[in-house]
């Protein structure tokens, strides 16, 4: 049975750090209230020369060089993203090209902070049926693009960064001893839209927008969702919460993450959080998260991992994987 085995990973961050305090002259805000309400210490800014796709294109250098691998060992590249550099083409393309990749296909998908995950799905869907051997998954955003810096109930949330792995074919029984994605649930639901959007878009405004976020309501919801899922990953593969080895959420809010492992049975030492120092990086969130560790250790091959995500749209979505 075909497995999609993660080979590699690697991530990459804009140069520029920002801390909290640096949003006290700003808004009205404060250091305490953004560490309390969301865990968020800090932040790395993209600067102008900065983009998803070099963001990318660095995340998946290094996810190829943990691999061992050239770009020409790959054939697929899905990046998640909603922040692309050019309304076409894909990002993904463009990535394809910086790693000087004429071969194999390439393409973006729009799933906001649970872009990853469903990339994961996708990727893994096409190595099964056959139609790639080796993929790079990449989360890449630059999301203070986006962003309404006089806003202080969202400019405060959001960062930049960029995720990769790379996922192969490999054999397995069948079974969850198996290395590679084991389940996999995604779920959207458009009428809860008006609650997390961009207020812009190529057909509507003709402009790129800002964020708009009725946060009180996206936390209402935002608990039941994720477990909803990761309870639909667990009855996939027959496991139970205790089974985990680690949980790598998306990075939105420690009050949010928190909920979710306490509601699961997930126990505290088993969750990776990254909050503090990456802040929201959307898609990208993810695979920062799952490399930050693995670099520290933490995560080794032959883990139980389960992955999680949700965001605009809504979108949300799980993945269960042995490293
Ligand atoms: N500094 C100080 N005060 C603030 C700030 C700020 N940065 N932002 C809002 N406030 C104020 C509000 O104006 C409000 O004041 P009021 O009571 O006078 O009206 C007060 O703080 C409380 O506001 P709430 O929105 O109720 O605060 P809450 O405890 O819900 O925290 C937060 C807000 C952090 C946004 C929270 O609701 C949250 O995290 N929601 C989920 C958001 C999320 O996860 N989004 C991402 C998921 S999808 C994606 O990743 C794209």
């Amino acid at each position: 049975m075909i497995r999609s085995v993660v080979r590699g990973i690697g991530s990459a961050l804009p140069r520029r750090i920002m801390k909290n305090a640096e949003f006290e002259g700003m808004v009205e805000t404060s250091d305490e209230w953004i560490v309390q309400r969301t865990g968020i210490r800090q932040r790395h800014i993209a600067a102008e020369d900065e983009t998803t796709a070099s963001l990318g294109e660095a995340a998946a250098r290094a996810a190829l060089a943990h691999a061992g691998l050239t770009p020409d060992d790959i054939d697929l590249i899905v990046l998640a993203t909603s922040t692309p550099n050019n309304t076409f083409p894909a990002t993904a393309v463009e990535i394809q090209n910086r790693l000087g990749m004429h071969h194999g296909f390439a393409f973006d998908m729009q799933a906001v902070c649970s872009g990853f995950v469903y990339a994961v799905t996708t990727a893994d869907t096409y190595i099964r049926c056959g139609l790639s051997r080796r993929a790079l998954v990449i989360g890449s955003e630059t999301f203070s693009r986006l962003l309404d810096w006089d806003d202080r109930s969202t400019c405060v949330l959001f960062g930049d960064g960029a995720g990769a792995i790379v996922l192969e074919a490999g054999e397995g029984e069948g079974t969850i001893a198996d290395r590679g994605v084991l389940a996999a649930a995604l779920r959207s639901d458009g009428q809860h839209k008006e609650k997390l959007y961009v207020d812009g878009g190529v057909s509507t405004t003709g402009t790129v927008g800002h964020l708009k976020m009725e946060g009180r309501e996206v936390f209402k919801h935002a608990v039941g969702m994720i477990t909803d899922v990761i309870e639909a990953t667990f009855a996939q593969a027959g496991i139970t919460a205790e089974d985990l080895d680690w949980f790598v959420p998306h990075q939105a809010n420690k009050r949010i993450i928190d909920a979710s492992a306490k509601k699961l049975g997930i126990a505290e030492e088993k969750v990776v959080i990254t909050v503090d120092r990456h802040g929201n990086t959307s898609a990208a969130s993810v695979p920062l998260a799952l490399s930050v560790a693995v670099a520290d250790g933490r995560i080794k091959r032959g883990d139980l991992v389960l992955l999680e995500a949700m965001g605009g749209g809504f979108t949300w979505g799980a993945v269960l994987l042995r490293w």
